[in-house]
């Protein structure tokens, strides 16, 4: 007994718990993801896993994404991208509904399957569905040798090192990664994603890690501001465009680990429902970085605030306007738009982690929840 609880605190590593670990672990995680991927000195971008299927992925007529949970929202991103950089229809699907709704697959549609386990029985049954429909299924996995990478034609791993906290953190960043390296490979050789676009993405690559290094440090200001929403009993988090899915992965995270019931919505869609719940005691999330949406996202922090609702902002470093209507921002570094949801996530995972420490909650091993889901 003694000798497990000396190797868990190893495994550790310091850290109180294995999320917070993985967490801080994303400026190298990420780092291990792009590496003999991404060449800044060369501007190019390689993924051998998947390089015979490129010219597949370049003349698709669509790209259907598949899979549960944290790794649906990579796929959420994983759309704009696509659509963004290879001008290719995408859908995404959670794998349940999929696979149970005699769903429409083409032989040339390319399936993308996501799951950090490589063992989601949804997420498999959905591939076989596919694969018997004619398609070309690729895998983006974390699980070297596991099932899902194995039923695949092709796939790409992320490497991001094995992930032992149930609520996926670091997980979702390598997920988000190699899907922005996959469109930005697509694009490029499809003429859609100009050269200097693409160069400029690789650049920006290659600072991301000090960048994340750069949150990690806010560590302490975030855990003294989650102190006071401990209490909370409804959370709400706003994002738009490529942040959409970065809102959506907030409130995952806020409801897994701290059981605070909590909704992610595109902030425009707020005045179609959840506006009708704010008040003073509900604080409200919102990934507001600089990006073409920035100037509707601060009229939806001023509709917030008309309402006395608490504010609670991630922002571009030296943003002066949203800074004066919220009540916390947290500044981050500047990125490309297409980026940013890999630093835009990282302070909604530090929150939920401290709030749910702060209530007592076991954020490793949360109630009702499995790391891998094997059954139906
Ligand atoms: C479970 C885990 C989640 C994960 C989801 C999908 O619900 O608790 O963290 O996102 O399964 O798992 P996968 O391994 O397929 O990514």
């Amino acid at each position: 007994q003694q000798l497990d609880l000396d190797i868990e605190q190893i495994e550790k590593g310091g850290y109180d718990h294995f999320m917070l670990k993985e967490i801080f672990e994303q400026s190298s995680s990420i780092h291990d993801t792009i590496r003999g991927r991404v060449s800044t000195k060369n501007n190019e971008v390689f993924l051998g896993g998947i390089n015979d299927v490129i010219p597949k992925l370049v003349n698709a007529r669509r790209i259907l994404i598949i899979g549960c949970g944290t790794s649906w929202h990579a796929g959420m991103v994983g759309e704009y991208l696509f659509e963004e950089f290879a001008r290719i229809p995408v859908e995404v699907e959670y794998a349940s509904e999929f696979r149970y709704r005699n769903p429409v697959i083409f032989k040339d549609d390319i399936v993308l399957a996501i799951s950090q386990s490589g063992e989601t029985a949804d997420t498999l049954a959905a591939i076989k569905l596919a694969k018997e429909a004619g398609a070309t299924v690729l895998g983006i996995c974390n699980v070297v040798g596991s099932s899902i990478p194995r039923e695949t034609h092709a796939g790409v791993y992320t490497h991001a090192g094995p992930e032992i906290g149930v609520a996926s953190t670091k997980a979702f960043t390598a997920q988000v990664t190699v899907l922005t390296m996959m469109a930005m490979v697509v694009g490029y050789r499809k003429g859609t994603l100009p050269k200097e676009e693409y160069h400029k993405l690789i650049q920006e690559f290659g600072k991301l890690p000090a960048k994340i290094k750069k949150i990690l440090e806010k560590d302490a200001e975030i855990k003294e501001l989650s102190k006071q929403y401990v209490d909370s009993t409804n959370a709400l988090y706003l994002g738009r465009g490529y942040l959409f899915p970065v809102a959506l992965e907030g409130a995952l995270k806020l409801k897994e680990i701290s059981y605070i019931h909590a909704e992610g919505y595109p902030a425009a869609e707020m005045k179609h429902g959840p506006i009708a719940l704010i008040d003073e005691q509900m604080p409200v999330f919102v990934a507001a970085t600089k990006d073409k949406s920035y100037e509707k996202i601060v009229s939806n922090i001023q509709e917030v605030k008309a309402r006395k609702g608490h504010v609670i902002a991630i922002v571009t470093e030296g943003d002066s306007v949203i800074s004066k209507m919220a009540d916390y921002v947290i500044e981050i570094p500047e990125t490309q738009e297409a980026l940013a949801p890999l630093l835009t996530v990282i302070p909604f995972q530090l929150i939920s982690y401290y709030i749910a420490v702060l209530r007592g909650c076991n954020v490793d091993q949360p109630r009702n929840l499995a790391k891998s889901v094997t059954v139906e």
